[in-house]
């Protein structure tokens, strides 16, 4: 998991501190980590939990599975080591955002325990939020709003979560969004409430 192949790096401290900027902000960082299945809704709720932070004159950022996938991580596929990979690197930039001071949503399937730990591992204590974005599968197939599911039915895609890649159920998440039954504004509303609290200063 760890990578280290550069050698004779020496580590520059910085003079402006964390506290420097939570005061700036007004706000703590933190990284609010969304997982779930392709369709469960993680990207709609970010979306506008985003706009409501705003609204509310909180500072935040979205980094989204498939927007990344089009930069950072366009190298990568869906195979278990890319998945790992891709989640390893996101980790790490949801880490140095939050210690910019930003409240940083994160929404990315991360299929498995081993890295949704690795990414809380990576950020400051108590400055991680881990959102299980909860749908059944039969609910993600019906919505099948980009059309994948039935593509990955079909097999036409491999690797495809929930169908032929495995999706581990997180044990102790922070919070269970059961997307079946509650609406994205409840989702919203709920998750607003919570990391508001946890992140205003002052
Ligand atoms: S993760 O498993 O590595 O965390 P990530 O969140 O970055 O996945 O990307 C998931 C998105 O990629 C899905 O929402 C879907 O739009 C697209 N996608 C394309 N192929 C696959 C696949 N084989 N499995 C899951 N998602 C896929």
């Amino acid at each position: 998991m760890e990578k280290k192949k550069g050698t004779n790096i020496v580590w520059s401290s910085d003079q402006v501190s964390y506290e420097n900027r939570c005061k700036i902000f007004g706000q703590k960082g933190l990284v609010v980590w969304f997982t779930g299945l392709s369709g469960s809704g993680k990207s709609a709720i970010a979306i506008e939990l985003q706009k409501r932070l705003t609204e509310e004159g909180f500072a935040g950022y979205r980094l989204d599975g498939d927007n990344i996938r089009h930069g950072l991580n366009a190298d990568l596929g869906f195979g278990e080591a890319d998945r790992d990979e891709n989640i390893r690197r996101i980790a790490e930039v949801a880490a140095l955002f939050q210690d910019a001071g930003l409240v940083t949503l994160v929404s990315f399937i991360s299929p498995y325990e081993k890295m949704r730990s690795f990414a809380k591992s990576k950020t400051r204590e108590d400055s991680f939020f881990l959102v299980y974005v909860k749908a059944s599968l039969e609910t993600c197939i019906n919505r099948d709003v980009k059309g994948l599911y039935k593509k990955a039915l079909a097999g036409e895609i491999s690797d495809f979560t929930g169908v032929s890649a495995p999706y581990e159920e997180p044990e102790h998440p922070d919070l269970i969004l059961d997307t079946d039954t509650i609406t994205l504004e409840e989702c919203v509303k709920t998750l607003f409430d919570i990391i508001s609290k946890k992140v205003r200063i002052g």
